[in-house]
Formats: C-alpha cells, structure tokens, sequence
C-alpha cells in the first residue's frame, strides 16, 4: 500500500500561491479555509495530500487550485511571450495570478515564438517537462505554416533528408515530414525544438514564413473548441496521449 504523504496546511497553500504562511494563517483565523465543509483554524496541522484534496478543501468558498504535478495545455495567442520576464504580454498572465507565485513553478514546456501561435504546455512537473522536451524522445511536433512564396516541390525531400545544415549549427536537423495542403500551405512535423526552427527550415529552402501555429504535440491535439487565450487542465490519459 503507498504512503498518502502528508504536509503542514500553512505550507501545502504557501507553495500554492496563496500567500506567505502568515498570509495563510490570517486566512484561516478569519474562517476562510475549510475542508469537508469544516473550518480550519489551525493551519499548523498536517493533512494527508490526497489528489481528491482540490475538491474537498475550499478557499473563500472556491475549490482549491489543482496540486502539484498539473498539465495545462494554452492555445497560445499571436503576440504573448514564452517568458517569466520579459517586457509585454506574457503566457503566464493568461493564468490565474496566484499561479506565478507557485512552487515550484509553472514554466512552459519548450517555448513558441511570439509571432507563433497554438498548443503550448505548462507545467509544474519538471521530470515530465523534460521527458516531454528531450530530444532523445523524439515527441513530433506539428506546424500548420503559412508560406510567403508558393512551395516549389523540392522542400520535402530536403527536409526528409536529414542532413539540412541551419545557418549558424555545427549539427544536421534530424528528418522531417512536410504535408503539403496547398501552393503556400503546409503540415510540418518535426522531432527537435531548435530556436526559431520552423521559419529557419523554411528560410534555408529560399522561403519565409508568414503564419505560424502548433496543432500537435506527440498524439495529442489542440482542441478545436478552445479559443486563443483559453486553457485547459490535462488529465492522466491526455497526458499519455504525448507519448503516443
Ligand atoms: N519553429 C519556429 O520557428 N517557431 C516556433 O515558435 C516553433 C517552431
């Protein structure tokens, strides 16, 4: 039988972004904190972390954020940026503020452009970021690109080689399978995640890429009827669905 583990009440929410213990401990004097419908007063005491505790224990009435080990897919808009720092839009304002000051943190797995938009990850669960990322995986990533120039027939088996050179690299791109839809339209499956490698492909076979969006990662979609801005929590089986 596996030990339920076990963790302080002022440090399980602290780590969840609700504010510093003391910040918790002020919550729960005030009654703002219950579990099974009971007040807790004392956050002092240790409760058992079962993956059920989001749905039993309440802050202000509202359920308590997902623990730790979540999966977000975002449908990444045009405009915001894979960053925890930069200047402008950032992914992560799109998500509940409480959630940037979780620990550990939310960061995305792997990053898109900020001119690139579709499905992006996030995550708390930095052995699955990494299983998810690692070249050695070999997970397919899958761009719907739009094209300035019309495809002249040659890129497929150029990018099926896998011995395209990228300007600047001392490494050949592994193979890639290209999809054609129309003259300026295509599919574009790749196994790595080199800076800004989509439009570099294209730029290496004399073209240049006017639109950009990730339908798939590994077996798993961007659903059609989130919308750009909206997002998602992942369940075990989608979560499985990337290593399909
Ligand atoms: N390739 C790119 O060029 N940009 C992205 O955002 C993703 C893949």
């Amino acid at each position: 039988m596996t030990k339920v583990p076990t963790c302080r009440i002022d440090k399980l929410l602290a780590s969840m972004g609700y504010g510093s213990r003391n910040d918790v401990a002020r919550l729960a004097r005030t009654g703002r904190i219950s579990c099974d419908a009971v007040k807790i007063f004392d956050v002092t005491k240790r409760i058992p972390v079962t993956p059920d505790l989001p749905t039993r224990m309440q802050v202000d009435g509202t359920a308590l954020d997902p623990l730790s080990g979540m999966v977000i897919l975002l449908h990444k808009p045009l405009g915001m940026t894979c960053s925890h720092k930069e200047d402008g839009a950032l992914v992560y304002d799109i998500l509940p503020d409480r959630w940037k000051r979780r620990n550990p943190a939310v960061s995305t797995v792997g990053r898109l452009d900020k001119q690139t938009s579709g499905l992006l990850l996030l995550t708390d669960d930095g052995d699955l970021l990494h299983r998810i990322i690692s070249p050695k995986r070999h997970i397919k990533k899958t761009y719907r690109v739009q094209l300035a120039r019309p495809l002249d027939g040659t890129e497929a088996d150029l990018f099926a080689a896998g011995d395209l050179m990228l300007h600047g690299e001392d490494k050949p791109l592994a193979a890639a399978a290209l999809d054609v839809i129309s003259d300026t339209e295509a599919l574009l499956s790749v196994t790595e995640g080199r800076y800004h490698q989509v439009r570099r492909m294209f730029a290496a076979a004399g073209n240049h890429v006017t639109a950009l969006h990730r339908e798939r990662l590994g077996g798993l979609s961007l659903p059609e009827d989130l919308a750009p801005g909206q997002w998602t929590l992942l369940s075990h089986d989608e979560i499985a669905l990337i290593f399909q």
